[in-house]
């Protein structure tokens, strides 16, 4: 039989990982109802990963011959102030469950339960590798940006559009870089801050509230302005809008 203090760790700690996908499938209903699919996407990925992780437990517990006993989750946040806050608090989310996952081997250890603890051993490393993509996390590509008088900042579908009204402004001989966020957090904050004090400005064509541009702003700490290029309401942008955008700021 399974150790009793045992079994009602693990089955708390199914309850936790589920709850973790609660979270992180909340926060990709809020980041879709923002009209960020790609961003929600990721998120869904993240939940399903986490039932994963739940059944893992329980498909153990089973095995050796205990008890699974769900339990209620919690309601979980609906709202973020922002995307970028939504991912910061799935690293604040990912850190808390590294330490449940300790407490579990530290309990496997108190009662000599070996195979517990050698099923434990694959959680150790999975949050030790959660936190540390949470950290390298930081991706994009870059363009043309050494020598550029202006960059474009840019995320999800807006890349393609923001490629057109670049070329128009080349075509009109301004020397413009781009910068395509793969994910928007954590954010180039080095490379913005970089960049800022080398160009005129940066150009942000954005299709939700601006979230994007307020952080360039904040990395660019005013030594080169953050210019926001909002849709005509509603659709996606016109790439002329974000050609003239570009040929004022390079003046
Ligand atoms: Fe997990």
């Amino acid at each position: 039989m399974f150790d009793k203090k045992l079994q009602d760790a693990f089955n708390g700690q199914i309850n936790a990982e589920l709850q973790s996908a609660y979270l992180y499938l909340a926060m990709a209903s809020w980041l879709d109802s923002q009209s960020l699919p790609g961003m929600a996407g990721w998120m869904r990925m993240q939940a399903q990963e986490e039932v994963m992780h739940a059944m893992k437990f329980y498909d153990f517990v089973q095995e050796r011959g205990g008890r699974v006993i769900l339990t209620a989750l919690e309601t979980p946040q609906a709202e973020w102030e922002s995307p970028l806050k939504a991912f910061e608090d799935t690293l604040t989310h990912e850190r808390k469950v590294t330490s449940l996952i300790h407490n579990l081997v530290d309990l496997s250890i108190a009662e000599k339960d070996h195979a517990a603890n050698a099923f434990l051993q694959w959680f150790v490393t999975e949050q030790v590798e959660e936190e540390a993509n949470a950290d390298q996390i930081v991706r994009f590509e870059e363009d043309d940006t050494d020598g550029a008088d202006v960059v474009l900042v840019t995320y999800g579908i807006t890349a393609r559009v923001a490629q057109m009204g670049r070329e128009l402004a080349q075509e009109q001989g301004v020397k413009v870089g781009m910068i395509r966020l793969i994910v928007v957090w954590p954010f180039p904050e080095k490379r913005i801050s970089e960049l800022a004090g080398k160009i005129k400005a940066f150009i942000v064509p954005e299709i939700n509230y601006g979230q994007i541009v307020l952080e360039v702003e904040r990395c660019a700490a005013g030594r080169a302005p953050a210019i926001l290029v909002s849709h005509g309401g509603g659709g996606v942008h016109e790439p002329e809008a974000i050609a003239e955008a570009i040929v004022r700021a390079a003046k």
